[in-house]
Formats: structure tokens, sequence, C-alpha cells
């Protein structure tokens, strides 16, 4: 096989970005919704025969993954160019989740929750870790036995079910959940389990993500009963059944994307509004922002962030919200590097989660890992050069900095980047980079 046709047949995951460096970033940019609000949302159209309207979904590779596995359960899956997606899970021909699917997108495992509390069986594959951990679902599962669930994990598979003889009977029942850690996708799929359940169900200790809160809404609209959503404390009534919505629920901007695009405006020492943002949902990142120097405002249009010249070393701390979000701690690492001063960076939520420290340093950046803690020293001037993703957020740091980069940075396996942002090299170089995506 000629080069040519080898570079013609390869796949999509082994394109990358070009960028040209360095830039200031300015002017505004739309957000899609949250990529961590549809992925639940779309699992609970498995909770009713009726049809869900979602509004606002991202065009994003881990919505199209998760629109895969529920039609492949036979749930109707229609997307709309607007990006509305409409489904229907009147008619179900199977309850498993394939390894196939679950290997490449963990959140996958929200599935469980809604199979086994409507259809008393789920078959889910046992997600595998990632890059940024090992990951374990033990926090679920705990959950579901805890509401009366038969749990087995048989050739790599979770069996869950529900014993149809005696007081039970098939249906779920409501138990008090105390996670001895807030996890989001635990907290929502012990939700969407806890909807449909016999009696009420009290989860402790619950995660306060604003994507939490979106699905409540969401269960709401459809006739369940939650409340306390965003706080520690959520308490759910099950319900008989639940309808489908009577108009289209709209997804929630996308936090992590709205900082993603701030971070790069405050390394640029550029000028960007990202429209439609909820400064609500981003306090801690945002205040972090402003104690390097930057300038940060509420605008009627979203949340707007002006650099400074010079932006000064803040340490942080990763926590579950309303905490700095984990997710933005590899951008804010690449921010680090511009600062005066140290930084110190405490990452307490995943384990390994500093793989683009690495490559961070491929370009010049001066950083020491020392277990959950990193030490980034700047200003350091930043040299163009190829480095490779490992993980959504880490790839998301390294097109950072290749914007401030002198020269020219090839940033590879970049399919990790299209897992959690639409139209990132499109959205870039409206304001101003000069981003190329080729074949690899
Ligand atoms: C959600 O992952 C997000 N994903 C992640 O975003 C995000 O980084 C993470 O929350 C933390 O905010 C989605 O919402 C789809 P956790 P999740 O359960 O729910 C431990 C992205 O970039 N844990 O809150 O999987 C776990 O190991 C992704 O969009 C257990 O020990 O995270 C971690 O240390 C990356 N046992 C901590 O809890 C369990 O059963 C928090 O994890 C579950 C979790």
């Amino acid at each position: 096989m000629t080069e040519g046709t080898l570079r013609r047949t390869l796949p999509p995951a082994l394109d990358e970005f070009l960028i040209e460096g360095p830039c200031r970033l300015h002017g505004k940019v739309a957000i899609s919704g949250a990529k961590n609000a549809a992925l639940p949302a779309l699992a609970a159209s498995l909770l009713t025969g009726e049809t869900v309207t979602l509004a606002n979904v991202p065009a994003v590779a881990d919505i199209r993954t998760m629109g895969k596995l529920l039609a492949g359960m036979g749930v109707s899956v229609d997307r709309h160019p607007d990006g509305t997606v409409v489904l229907c899970a009147s008619e179900l021909s199977s309850t498993e989740a394939s390894y196939d699917l679950v290997r490449t997108m963990r959140a996958a495992i929200l599935v469980l929750g809604p199979l086994l509390t409507r259809f008393g069986e789920a078959w889910v594959s046992l997600p595998g870790g990632c890059a940024i951990g090992v990951r374990p679902v033990d926090l679920h599962l705990k959950a579901f036995e805890a509401m009366g669930a038969r749990i087995a994990v048989e050739k790599g598979y979770i069996h869950a079910h529900i014993s149809r003889v005696g007081p039970q009977a098939g249906r779920l029942k409501g138990a008090t959940i105390a996670f001895p850690m807030p996890t989001v996708t635990g907290t929502e799929n012990v939700m969407l389990a806890a909807v449909l359940a016999r009696g009420i169900t009290r989860i402790e200790n619950a995660a306060r993500e604003p994507e939490v809160e979106d699905l409540a809404r969401l269960l709401t609209s459809m006739g369940a009963s939650v409340e306390g959503a965003g706080s520690s404390t959520i308490t759910i009534e099950g319900v008989e059944s639940l309808c489908g919505t009577a108009e289209a629920h709209g997804i929630i901007p996308d936090r992590i994307e709205a900082g993603t695009y701030l971070a790069a405006a405050a390394l640029t020492g550029g000028d960007v509004t990202a429209l439609d943002a909820r400064p609500e949902h981003l306090a801690a990142f945002l205040n972090a922002l402003a104690e390097t120097g930057a300038s940060v405002t509420s605008t009627s249009e979203g949340v707007r962030v002006q650099g400074a010249e010079k932006p000064r070393a803040h340490d942080i701390v990763t926590a579950p919200h309303p905490g700095f979000p984990t997710d933005l701690q590899a951008q804010f690492m690449a921010l680090s590097t511009q600062a005066e001063g140290t930084s110190r960076i405490v990452e307490t939520i995943f384990e390994n989660r500093y793989l683009h420290a690495i490559e961070l340093a491929r370009l010049g950046a001066d950083i020491t890992i020392d277990g959950a803690t990193a030490i980034v020293r700047g200003p350091r001037r930043l040299e163009g050069a190829p480095v490779t993703a490992s993980d959504l957020r880490a790839s998301a740091a390294l097109v950072l900095a290749g914007l401030r980069a002198e020269g020219e940075t090839r940033v590879r396996r970049i399919y990790h980047l299209d897992r959690g942002y639409s139209g990132m090299a499109e959205k870039l170089n409206g304001l101003g980079a000069r981003v190329k995506r080729v074949a690899g």
C-alpha cells in the first residue's frame, strides 16, 4: 500500500493540530451544551416509553458514542442539525452495554441505573481505567445493592438484576446512600435509579456539580420527585412511572469548555467573552484567574476575561464542586507556565492527572511533579514542538500552550479533544488563532 493510500485510509483518530504561535485571542466564542450534562440526560430517556427531547446537545464524540449505545439497545435516537436530540425507549431489544462502547467511554455506566430500575436487569461492561486513573465504579454498585439489586461481575460484565420474587417483586427499594466521597456519575446513577424505586432514597455527600442539578431539572420535568440537587443531600421519592418531556429540555452551557477558552484568553494576554457561560458555574476557577491578575467580568452575553500582561503565580487545589474543577487543572497549569513566580497545583480527585506536564515541558515549561503536587516555575518562554495528547483535558492544555509558544506546535492524537470539544480549531481561529487540523 503506497504512502498516499495509507494516508487516505488512516482513521481520523490520527488527526493532528498544527498551531502557529504566539497569538493573542480576542473576540466572542459560542459555548456548546455541556457534555457532562447531556450524557446523563441521554441515559434518562431509558426511564420512560414516551418521547424525550433534549436541546443544545453538543456535537462531540462522547455524545455520538452514547447515542450508538442507546440505539444498540433499541432506543430511537434522532439528532437534528440544531443540536436537538429526540429519543424514545418504548421498546428495548437489549439491556446490554457492550465492552466495545463502554471501553471508549466510561460514562456509559450511566445506563445501569435506568435499565435496572425500569427493566429489572442490566448487563454493562466494566469500564476500563483510563489515562487519568483507575476510576472504579464500586460506589455505584454498592448503592444499587443497598437498593436491593443483585450485582455479579461475570466475564468483564456487571450483571445487575432484581429478584422477581419476594417483597421486592422486581422493583428497587428506596435507601439512604452515604457516599464516602462525592462522585458525579455515582450521584447521577443513583438518581436515575431512585426515581422509579419504591419509597424514598436519600443521597448523602452527593456531588453538587451543575450537571447534577441539570439532571434533576430534567427528571422533574418527566414527573419525578427530586429535592436538594446542587446540595450535599438529595432526596428522591420514587413514582410508578415517568412521562416524556412536554417541551425540549435545554442542556446547560459547558462550563469546562468555557473555562478552557477563558484560560486561553489569560494565557495569551487576550480578551475573550465566552457567550452564555454562567459565572456561578465557574466561581472557583474565575477567582483563580483573577488572582493571576486577569480581569474577569460577567456581562449580559456571558463571561469576559482580559489576560494580564504579566500573570502572577497562584496556588490551586482541585476539589469537588464548588471547589476548583479537576477538569480545568491542566489548562490552569498551562497558564501557570507564564506566571511570574512559583505556582503550586494539588490534584486531589484523580491519581494520575499530570500527563500533560511532561508534554508542556517539551515546549519549555519548568514543572516538577511530587506525588499529587505540581510545582510550576515561571515565566518560561515556550517554543513550538511536537507533543502528544493523553486525555481530554490534557489535550486542551497542550493546545493552549501552543497558542502561546513561538513557532509551530504539532498536537498529536487530537481524537481525545474530539470527545469533549466541538469545533475547537474553528472556535480558536474565530478568536484570531492559527490552528490547522491535518490528517496524521
Ligand atoms: C465525572 O467523572 C466527569 N465525567 C469527569 O469529567 C470529572 O473529571 C469527574 O466527574 C470529577 O469531577 C462525567 O461527568 C461524564 P467521580 P466521574 O465519580 O463521575 C472516585 C471530563 O473531562 N470513585 O466524580 O467518573 C474516582 O476514582 C471527565 O469530562 C471511586 O472511587 O468521577 C475519583 O477519584 C473526566 N469509586 C473520585 O471518586 C466510584 O465508584 C471522583 O470521581 C466512583 C468514583
